[in-house]
């Protein structure tokens, strides 16, 4: 016990050097007038995996790239056998910011960092994953690449996805040189640590600095084709229209009425939507638009999902359109270990840092490595609750305080061995 706390004291965060890191990274794919756009496998990500690659093998880490382009850096322990690992995401949605996924990479490289510069080696190895496509904007599912690494979807059907722009994730990997030779899942991992910004409101809101975080909540991700009959606006008489625009538009409407009489943590979100020709004077013959339910309790997510849908059947009947449903994603809600959650706590309070017990609003590479080991997840607060939004901001007090906290847990698990004396 004496050990590891004189061992730990010598560890410490270069703070200047991991804003260094987020600010190089948030310049790949920065665009005019703030945050940046790096989805998943384009020469941007590419750009982006490339600098983090980079800084890796600076750092001495082994780096292995799988076969769904996960990158692994190692950095070896005393012993051989399942890392500690510290992970997230570099891609971003279209409108990103600097913080999203790229903290979680970057602050554990820091750890890495950190180790190496106290010359303090650790009993078991430690590692940092990048996981694929965690955003899910170009390329559903969501997390994929951290499910494609626990095993819940085979990497033939991962490779066969189509993107919103008509690739398949096979293609666009290889483009970009990511489709690596390494075996997908390995290694296999000891224990799984993700910091993370909140995304949500509630740590600004409350004053706290850290968030101890006990679970991921369902994700619901359908995609919605109406067809009507495109026609002219102006000759149409109302009676006589099947407007595939409207059965999209009060669609909208009715699940955003479901969740707010649904309460609680139910969320809904009509997040892409294209009408087709989209012109001023054409009733639109055909509408795409994307649904997102969210809600920690499974059960609540599948009344919500049996209401919407029957909602939305029930409009396009009456329009005398038809829909295709096709369901994009749907994970379970998530529990993290306990111990993990109160190891994040206890290191939180260790630190002298405020620190709640709180669920996930959004979607983590975490929640698919639980399945597989010990997991936990640290947030720290996003300014005015903002994310997936360019003006995305932590401030570098929170930032360091969650490094901190990772780093600190990150050491437990992964055992430091104090330097022989003399
Ligand atoms: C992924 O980041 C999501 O929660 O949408
Ligand atoms: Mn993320
Ligand atoms: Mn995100």
């Amino acid at each position: 016990m004496t050990t590891t706390r004189r061992t730990h004291q010598a560890v410490r965060l270069d703070w200047p050097r991991l804003r260094a890191r987020l600010d190089a990274l948030g310049r790949v794919g920065a665009l005019d007038g703030g945050g940046v756009c790096r989805l998943a496998l384009t020469p941007e990500d590419k750009a982006g995996r490339d600098l983090v690659v980079g800084w890796m093998r600076d750092l001495g880490l082994h780096v292995t790239i799988d076969a769904i382009g996960n990158i692994i850096g190692l950095r070896p322990g005393l012993e051989d056998g399942a890392p500690v690992m510290a992970g997230s995401h570099i891609d971003t949605v279209r409108t990103g910011g600097l913080y999203d996924g790229n903290l979680g990479v970057l602050a554990g490289l820091e750890v890495v960092a950190a180790l190496n510069d106290a010359g303090v080696t650790t009993r078991r190895p430690l590692a940092v994953g990048v996981f694929t496509n965690e955003e899910g904007a170009r390329f559903a599912p969501d997390m994929m690449g951290s499910l494609v690494y626990v095993g819940g979807l085979p990497l033939a059907e991962a490779l066969a996805v189509e993107g919103i722009d008509g690739r398949t994730v096979g293609d666009a990997l290889s483009a970009i040189g990511y489709a690596g030779p390494a075996p997908v899942g390995t290694p296999a991992v000891h224990a799984f640590v993700e910091l993370h910004i909140e995304q949500g409101p509630v740590l600004e809101e409350q004053g706290i600095a850290i968030g101890a975080v006990e679970g991921v909540q369902g994700i619901s991700w359908t995609d919605v084709i109406v067809e009507g009959t495109s026609n002219h606006a102006g000759t149409t008489p109302m009676r006589l229209r099947r407007d595939a625009g409207y059965v999209a538009t009060a669609a909208a409407v009715v699940v955003r009425d479901l969740a707010a009489r649904m309460g609680g943590d139910q969320v809904a979100t009509v997040g892409a939507l294209e009408l087709t020709p989209n012109l001023i004077n054409v009733v639109p013959g055909r509408a795409r638009f994307t649904l997102d339910l969210r809600n920690t309790d499974e059960a609540r997510l599948q009344a919500a999902e049996q209401v919407a849908f029957a909602e939305i059947d029930r409009l396009a009947a009456a329009e005398g359109c038809t829909v295709t449903r096709r369901t994009l994603a749907r994970f379970e809600p998530v529990t993290f270990d306990l111990a993990m959650v109160d190891r994040v706590e206890a290191a939180a309070r260790a630190r002298g840092l405020s620190v709640r017990r709180m669920p996930s609003g959004a979607g983590h590479d975490a929640q698919m490595m639980a399945r597989v080991c010990p997991t936990g997840m640290i947030f720290v607060p996003s300014a005015g609750g903002i994310s997936h939004n360019v003006t995305e901001h932590t401030d570098d007090a929170h930032l360091e305080a969650g490094a901190s906290v990772l780093l600190d847990l990150l050491v437990d698990l992964a055992e430091p061995v104090d330097p022989a004396p003399g």
